[in-house]
């Protein structure tokens, strides 16, 4: 949830920092600060509350200077947004400052322990405790100080120190939270998220758990185990550049991600047919997992849960294997029936979302095979699962997720694809003829990128109400789900998505002429139903908003305002029919000037319970 960065090299560490800040922003954005080691001795440390650009211009205003440094974007979780609880965290003696992101779940009780042997906290923050820890283990040693210190720690963290009678080092931990490293000509750097070092250099080491990294100024870094032996990770080639970590002229990163789309969908399907079969070469490793299986459980949280939720409709119909699709906090809870004749499938973007990766480990400790699907390499969901296949979004910076939930939406539908091809549940000619219709899709949201005209006219016509009733059936249904989900999370506007069946067992309550409702309409086996749907809520005096299929005029008749989409078949028109919905709360957003990329609350991977 939060960003670590860090530096030490031959040059000022602050520009490093600062920038690296700002790319990881999107983490968390409720604090931040940095801790640099001054060239006349000794650290300093300036946090601010707010966004980076209130640290960065209160670093601009100090004559902070110095070659080694840490920084982080916080997302509080113990301890209000204060400058008091954004890191840096500093022990007594003000020699070492410590970055974390992570929980650390026995902090109240090293709290106490360290406050009874004379320890000072200045911080409601469960971060503290680890400098004082450190303090406490030092003996001269900062590495063996580290690593004895986070011996004593329960919990997930990523952890960057300094100590001021260690200049130019900087020691690296980490536990189920995320840290990259890496070193280049000008030195070594640290951070929670590639998109901090990518523009310096490409070649990475993604950290193991419990491992340390020792940073020096020369670039060189060392690797020890938490038992202090020497390891040798590989450093990873990280395949995307600095370029795609921008906006690119984009006003903000949803639009540029939104706009991104056709080439992820394409690049997501492509090479999937292989001598007139669907291949998943990343399930070989995995067995005959097709049939040998009862029934699929698919687990995920917001955006991903949604696209778990499609797919569900895509296995059942193709494949014929029963599916239940889980939100992963809940699932972890309920002991629900996973046998080794289940198969998991985790759909977590991030990779890193803490209650998806609970809950692959508890599918795996009941014996079923778990498979990941994420955009992100070296992620801990590519660890903790059987088998994992990429979505090929490349980085998705905004927190509003868009590009990734169409290429989870693709990737999944292949997915059923296979799942029948090897099941023999539909002819192969069949399976060959929907993965061809499916080749459509880039055009088809290429073509919906140009009625935005159409789009932003809905948009204007709708950003004023203080609710929107999002409604569908079917595929529709789902596409309500995710549509009303971007509209709450980055305009604010309160958003209820319904089965447009179900409205008259109780939300048609809600309307009346002050709430728009947003119906589902396109071309499908439930359109006239859908219809009548909508004459109920016109009845009751709504504005009704349409997204349609293109070249249907008949639908004019019943509705104020229309987005059409391309003809598609209804089985893949959630992955068309999202596009106009992220334009419209991305609008309605805009025109309640909202911060799109960094709404409120919220940070872009949900590394916390
Ligand atoms: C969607 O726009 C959200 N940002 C959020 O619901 C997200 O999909 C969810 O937190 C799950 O994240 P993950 O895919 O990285 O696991």
């Amino acid at each position: 949830m939060c960003g670590i960065v860090g530096f030490t090299g031959r040059q000022d560490a602050k520009d490093f920092l600062l920038d690296g800040l700002f790319k990881l922003e999107y983490r968390g954005y409720d604090s931040a600060g940095v801790a640099v080691e001054q060239p006349k001795g000794g650290i300093e440390v300036i946090r601010r509350v707010g966004m980076v650009a209130e640290l960065a211009r209160a670093v601009k205003e100090s004559d902070i200077a110095g070659k080694c440094g840490i920084g982080h974007t916080r997302w509080a979780t113990h301890g209000a947004a204060t400058e008091n609880n954004a890191h840096p965290h500093i022990d007594c003696s003000g020699k070492i400052a410590v970055v974390h992101n992570g929980i650390i779940e026995n902090y109240m009780e090293l709290r106490e322990e360290l406050t009874a042997k004379g320890h000072t906290f200045r911080s409601d923050t469960d971060t503290e405790v680890i400098a004082h820890l450190i303090e406490e283990c030092y003996e001269g040693d900062f590495v063996e100080a580290t690593r004895k210190a986070i011996s004593k720690l329960r919990g997930a963290y990523g952890v960057a120190a300094i100590h001021a009678d260690h200049p130019g080092v900087i020691v690296v931990t980490r536990k189920d939270s995320p840290i990259v490293v890496a070193s280049s000509v000008k030195g070594a750097f640290v951070a929670s998220d590639t998109v901090a070092i990518v523009e310096h250099t490409r070649d990475v080491v993604y950290l193991d758990d419990d491992n340390i990294a020792v940073l020096n100024p020369d670039g060189h870094i060392d690797f020890i185990d938490a038992d202090g032996n020497a390891v040798y990770p590989e450093p990873v080639h990280v395949e995307w550049d600095a370029e795609a970590a921008g906006r690119s002229g984009f006003p903000d990163f949803m639009l540029k991600e939104i706009y991104e789309q056709p080439r992820v969908i394409r690049d997501t399907l492509a090479d999937r047919l292989v001598d007139g079969k669907i291949s998943f070469p990343e399930l070989e490793s995995v067995g005959n997992l097709a049939n040998d299986i009862d029934s699929v459980t698919i687990i995920g949280c917001g955006t991903s849960y949604h696209a778990g939720l499609i797919a569900r409709q895509l296995i059942e119909k193709w494949a014929r294997i029963p599916v239940s699709v889980e939100i992963a906090s809940e699932f972890r809870y309920r002991n629900p029936i996973i046998t080794p004749r289940t198969l998991v499938i985790a759909i977590t973007q991030s990779g890193e979302t803490a209650d998806t990766l609970e809950a692959i480990k508890q599918s795996r400790g009941n014996g079923a095979k778990a498979v990941a699907i994420t955009n992100v390499v070296g992620s801990r969901a590519t660890r903790e699962s059987d088998a994992v296949i990429y979505i090929k979004a490349n980085m998705e910076v905004s927190v509003a997720a868009t590009k990734s939930f169409l290429a989870q939406n693709a990737i999944l539908a292949v997915l059923a694809l296979y799942l029948a091809q090897e099941r023999g549940a539909i002819p192969q000619d069949e399976v060959c003829k929907l993965y061809g219709e499916m080749q459509a899709i880039p055009s088809q949201i290429e073509w919906i990128l140009h009625q935005t005209n159409d789009i932003k006219r809905c948009a204007k016509a709708c950003y004023k109400a203080h609710s929107v009733m999002y409604i569908g059936r079917q595929f529709g249904d789902v596409t309500c789900k995710e549509g009303a989900l971007k509209l709450k999370e980055i305009s604010y506007v309160h958003a209820e998505a319904y089965a447009a069946g179900e409205i008259k067992h109780g939300p048609i309550a809600l309307i009346d002429d002050t709430v728009p409702v947003v119906a589902i309409a396109t071309k499908s086996s439930t359109y006239e139903k859908v219809i009548s749907n909508i004459e109920e809520v016109k009845a009751r005096g709504a504005k009704v908003v349409a997204v349609a299929t293109e070249g249907d005029e008949h639908i004019k008749r019943y509705t104020d305002l229309v987005m059409y989409i391309p003809d598609i078949p209804e089985y893949f028109s959630p992955i068309t029919a999202s596009v106009p919905l992220q334009l419209f709360a991305r609008e309605i957003a805009v025109l309640n000037g909202r911060d799109v990329d960094k709404p409120r609350n919220l940070a872009k991977s949900v590394t916390v319970e």
